[in-house]
């Protein structure tokens, strides 16, 4: 495998001023629905790609930045939603600083969305609400593990599991009181679609008092 000769070339779509929607979550949504679509020329997407992955960047504050992967649960009242443990690291960081960074990469399509915003934490009733909506061992995972922490061994994690089904074998699982969510509300969207010769599509939303503004940055 030879890093440097690794290249795709894009040609799969464009991005226009004209056929770019005004609101850039109505623009969201569409690009969404396409990448869970798949694209015409590769095909439906394959069931182990999770086309609502995102990539959630979060710093502190002393400007340290750390990123990992999250998933989108939601898109209500114009936030992204998405759930974790507040505890862990990405919480502690939006604690001290709630300016985060959503990034999505759509390789099948070409395409990748960026987004700003800030995060803040979701209701309790709507956390729980979710966390009954997901299956069984889903809840007892987010039980089990206090995210972000050490732990000595797999073992302890695979015991406390066990406890945990033995307690709750026939009740309900109760939503951890440091588990929710996070919805980010958007000052900022990038749009970027793969063109040819690496002249790629970039359009942005930047937040003007009421209105979005769309500018095209150079690729
Ligand atoms: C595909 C994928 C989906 C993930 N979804 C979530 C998620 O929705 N919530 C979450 O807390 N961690 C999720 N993780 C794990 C995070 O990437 C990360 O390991 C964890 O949240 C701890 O991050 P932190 O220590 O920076 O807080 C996911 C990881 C992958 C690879």
């Amino acid at each position: 495998m030879s890093l440097d000769e690794m290249r795709q070339s894009y040609k799969l779509g464009r991005l226009e001023e004209k056929d770019i929607a005004a609101d850039p979550l109505v623009q969201f949504r569409t690009w969404l629905a396409e990448a869970i679509q798949g694209s015409p020329a590769q095909g439906p997407l394959p069931d182990w790609v999770e086309a609502n992955a995102m990539t959630l960047s979060t710093s502190d504050g002393q400007g340290r930045v750390s990123s990992r992967i999250v998933l989108l649960k939601g898109l209500e009242d114009d936030q992204f939603w998405f759930y974790t443990n507040y505890q862990s690291h990405k919480a502690g960081q939006i604690r001290s600083n709630p300016n985060v960074s959503l990034c999505f990469l759509w390789p099948h399509v070409q395409r990748q969305v960026r987004i700003e915003g800030t995060a803040a934490q979701a209701s309790r009733e709507q956390s729980v609400r979710y966390f009954r909506s997901r299956p069984r061992d889903s809840q007892l995972g987010a039980l089990v593990s206090q995210q972000s922490t050490v732990v000595d061994s797999r073992g302890v994690l695979e015991k406390r599991l066990e406890e945990l089904k033995n307690r709750y074998a026939d009740k309900e699982i109760p939503c951890p009181d440091d588990w929710g969510g996070y919805r980010v509300s958007p000052s900022r969207f990038e749009f970027w679609q793969g063109r040819d010769s690496r002249l790629h599509d970039r359009l942005c939303y930047r937040q003007q008092g009421s209105q979005w503004i769309v500018e095209r940055l150079c690729p």
